[in-house]
């Protein structure tokens, strides 16, 4: 089955791709921050038909990132698609000269550091699992290899490693 995470997945765009990507097959990871809004936001995407799940993520924060991914990455075995949807734009006085910092260092982490700290994330569990299955193939040659006497690519289906 075909898998996506999409942050700020509770309302909007977010949600509104969602339901189109649950509709059309996909397993949904519904990443919010809010728990309350994202049950609710992933129970719609159920009634609607859609496999969905809901995971606990504030993209500014990176501990919630590590634990977003450690839990996608424990209940699906891949994932297609990252949607990067989650951002602000918070209250403020337009003006260049009056711009307070704390909006703009809040809004950079959300709506910049937030999207390259999840791919990173993801990435970095992808990485791993390919090297894990990688190593168990080798693991599984080596030992083939012993019992023939042979070690070489013609004892194991090539299309099962990565
Ligand atoms: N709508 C537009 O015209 C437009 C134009 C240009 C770009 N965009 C961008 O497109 C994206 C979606 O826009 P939208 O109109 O659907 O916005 P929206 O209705 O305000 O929804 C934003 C979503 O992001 C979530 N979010 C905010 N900060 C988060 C954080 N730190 N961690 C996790 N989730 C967080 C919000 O959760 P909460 O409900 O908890 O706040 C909400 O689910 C945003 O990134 C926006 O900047 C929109």
């Amino acid at each position: 089955m075909r898998t996506v995470l999409v942050t700020g997945a509770n309302k909007g765009i977010g949600h509104e791709v969602a339901r189109q990507l649950g509709s059309k097959g996909f397993h949904v990871f519904v990443g919010a921050r809010s728990s309350e809004k994202g049950e609710t936001a992933t129970q719609a995407l159920r009634k609607n038909g859609a496999v969905a799940t809901f995971i606990s993520l504030d993209v500014s924060a990176p501990e919630s990132i590590r634990n977003a991914v450690q839990v996608v990455a424990g209940t699906a075995d891949h994932l297609d698609v990252l949607v990067n949807n989650a951002g602000v734009i918070l209250e403020g006085d337009n003006s260049i000269a009056q711009l307070d910092p704390e909006t703009v260092t809040k809004t950079f982490q959300t709506n910049t550091l937030g999207p390259l700290l999840v791919t990173q994330a993801l990435l970095a569990v992808a990485f791993e699992k390919q090297r894990t299955a990688s190593h168990q193939c080798f693991q599984r040659w080596r030992a083939a290899g012993r019992r023939h006497g042979y070690v070489g690519p013609r004892l194991l289906p090539l299309q099962d490693c990565p």
